[in-house]
């Protein structure tokens, strides 16, 4: 999510998490008996939905009941930040220790402000609607696999809002039209939703109202978010919705069921079947969905105002992928570096004009052929240039790639190897503005970004072992103007760890 920390400043919305180690049965599944750690927050499993509307300041206070430090916080915290500019769907979820297989994640959702058109009429209910690949083996054995250097087995299963297979109901009245909003909270694989006997109207993408095009089945992404509508149009009965492991040899399946609230019988009938390993068939529907131009988008101007194919690129940056060992241990790299944290957060660094903590250029912004190395990746980048990274993926897995602090326009996407003569095929009108793509394997994919926003961000596989194995880095967007116009000033109860301890961070 493209989010700025800031002063509460007009309307508030404060919310209270309380996190909690609870052993419980977060994986009901008959054939996998066993229950797993999960991280419930305030009590849930998936946590509580976080509602806001464009530009509430919303105020999140963490109490953090973990044996062990959560998030990016090593004790009770107030996060303060505002949805500036944004609607549409998204999630969170921890990002340290693998914290992310236990779970901690939930739904976050931008209404438009009241007076701003939204392209569909109010839907009769809303329902957030998280899936993900989903492990037996509890968080700090798979955090220990990976700390060994080993590779993680194969997922268990998969979990819907939290729950195996026919756990989770929702509940539809006859006639009546409902959106989803699809979110996967996975560790790694791509996934197929679909509903029996139903179709869906893609509505939005990550903050992008979409053109409003009908799928039966739509493949979402480790870490992507897309809300579809489903109207209640069939006879009256329960249906399944299933979800399944895409582009896999084995593939996983689940189900959650579609309730009519006057249904006359059960489920039945076979589970529908998906694409399984077509690449293609994905390949064709990402390219098929499109910014709807004339909708309104966080302002009451239409999407398409803005011609981001018209601005000239200011740099081209390259972003290559790769799995290998380093010191007999399994490592992933962007560009040749695996990235290593340092010994204090590189925001505080840079803030604080500590040296020795990371440098700028330690990872170079095209492949350099060399072998694998670990530093502390950061790339610098001039703040207000216009960006196109090119993702190259010479593997042969889907990946998922996201940017912090950004959307992003996803130009262009195919098989090969990209060259400057791929951008004869890019969509320079109505693609996608999001915050995560993926890149089939041995293919290509292209983004535009125009650099508006200062700071430190993270550009990180969505694989979550990968990530977590260093395949990520930091784009550093820096303005020597140095102004709170283009950067909010650091929070008052900023953490000051690491070498920053014992720095102050301001009066108020
Ligand atoms: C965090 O908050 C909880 C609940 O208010 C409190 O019991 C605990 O002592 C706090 N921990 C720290 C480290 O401040
Ligand atoms: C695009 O948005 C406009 C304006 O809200 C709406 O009237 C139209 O139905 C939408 N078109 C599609 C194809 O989604
Ligand atoms: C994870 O499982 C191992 C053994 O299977 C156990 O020793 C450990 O306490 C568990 N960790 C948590 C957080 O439950
Ligand atoms: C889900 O429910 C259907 C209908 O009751 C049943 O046939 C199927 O076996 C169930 N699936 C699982 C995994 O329990
Ligand atoms: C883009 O670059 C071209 C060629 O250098 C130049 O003629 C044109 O004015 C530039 N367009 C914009 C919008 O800056």
């Amino acid at each position: 999510m493209h989010v700025k920390s800031n002063e509460p400043r007009g309307s508030a919305v404060c919310y209270c998490l309380l996190l909690t180690p609870i052993v419980t049965e977060v994986f009901l599944v008959a054939k996998l008996e066993s229950s797993n750690t999960g991280i419930l927050i305030n009590g849930q499993f998936p946590g509580p939905d976080i509602y806001s509307v464009t530009n509430n300041n919303l105020i999140i206070n963490v109490h953090n009941s973990l044996p062990e430090p959560f998030l990016i916080s090593w004790q009770n915290f107030t996060y303060t930040l505002q949805v500036k500019d944004q609607i549409g769907s998204f999630f969170y979820f921890p990002s340290l220790a693998f914290h992310k297989a236990a779970g901690g994640f939930g739904g976050i959702r931008i209404l438009s402000r009241p007076l701003i058109p939204v392209p569909f009429p109010d839907p009769a209910d809303d329902f957030t609607v998280l899936i993900g690949d989903w492990y037996k083996t509890n968080h700090t054995k798979l955090k220990a696999i990976l700390d060994r250097g080993h590779r993680l087995p194969f997922p268990d299963g998969i979990l819907i809002n939290g729950r195996g297979p026919n756990a989770t109901t929702f509940t539809l009245e006859p006639g009546k039209t409902y959106r989803l909003r699809i979110s996967n909270v996975g560790l790694q694989h791509s996934l197929n939703f679909r509903i029996q006997g139903h179709k869906m109207k893609l509505v939005e993408v990550e903050g992008t109202h979409t053109m409003q095009t009908t799928y039966s089945s739509l493949d979402v992404h480790v870490g992507q978010s897309y809300s579809v509508l489903v109207t209640a149009d069939q006879p009256a009965q329960d249906y399944y919705i299933a979800v399944s492991t895409r582009f896999t040899t084995r593939v996983l399946t689940t189900t959650a069921i579609l309730h009519y609230s006057n249904s006359a019988k059960k489920v039945s009938g076979p589970i529908p079947g998906g694409p399984t390993t077509q690449i293609d068939w994905s390949l064709n529907q990402a390219r098929s969905i499109r910014t709807n131009l004339t909708a309104s988008g966080p302002r009451p101007n239409p999407q398409g105002s803005y011609h981001y194919g018209l601005i000239n690129i200011s740099r081209t940056i390259k972003l290559e992928s790769s799995a290998a060992q380093v010191n007999g241990k399994q490592r992933y790299a962007v560009n040749s570096v695996s990235f290593v944290p340092a010994d204090t957060p590189l925001k505080l660094a840079d803030y604080f004009k500590i040296g020795g903590v990371f440098r700028v250029g330690s990872i170079s912004d095209h492949p350099i052929g060399r072998k694998m190395y670990l530093d502390t990746s950061v790339m610098g980048a001039d703040f207000r240039a216009f960006v196109e990274i090119v993702f190259q993926n010479h593997e042969n897995i889907v990946q998922s790639w996201h940017l912090d602090g950004y959307s992003f326009w996803v130009v262009g996407m195919d098989g090969g190897v990209w060259t400057p003569a791929s951008r004869d095929q890019y969509n320079l009108r109505d693609a996608v503005s999001r915050c995560t793509t993926q890149v089939y394997p041995k293919s290509w994919t292209a983004i535009y970004i125009a650099l508006d926003n200062v700071g430190m961000w993270n550009v990180r596989t969505e694989f979550w072992a990968r990530q977590y194995l260093g395949q990520q880095f930091y784009l550093r967007v820096y303005s020597p103007v140095e102004s709170i116009r283009d950067e909010y000033p650091i929070p008052k109860n900023a953490l000051l760890c690491g070498r920053a301890t014992g720095k102050t961070t301001r009066p108020f």
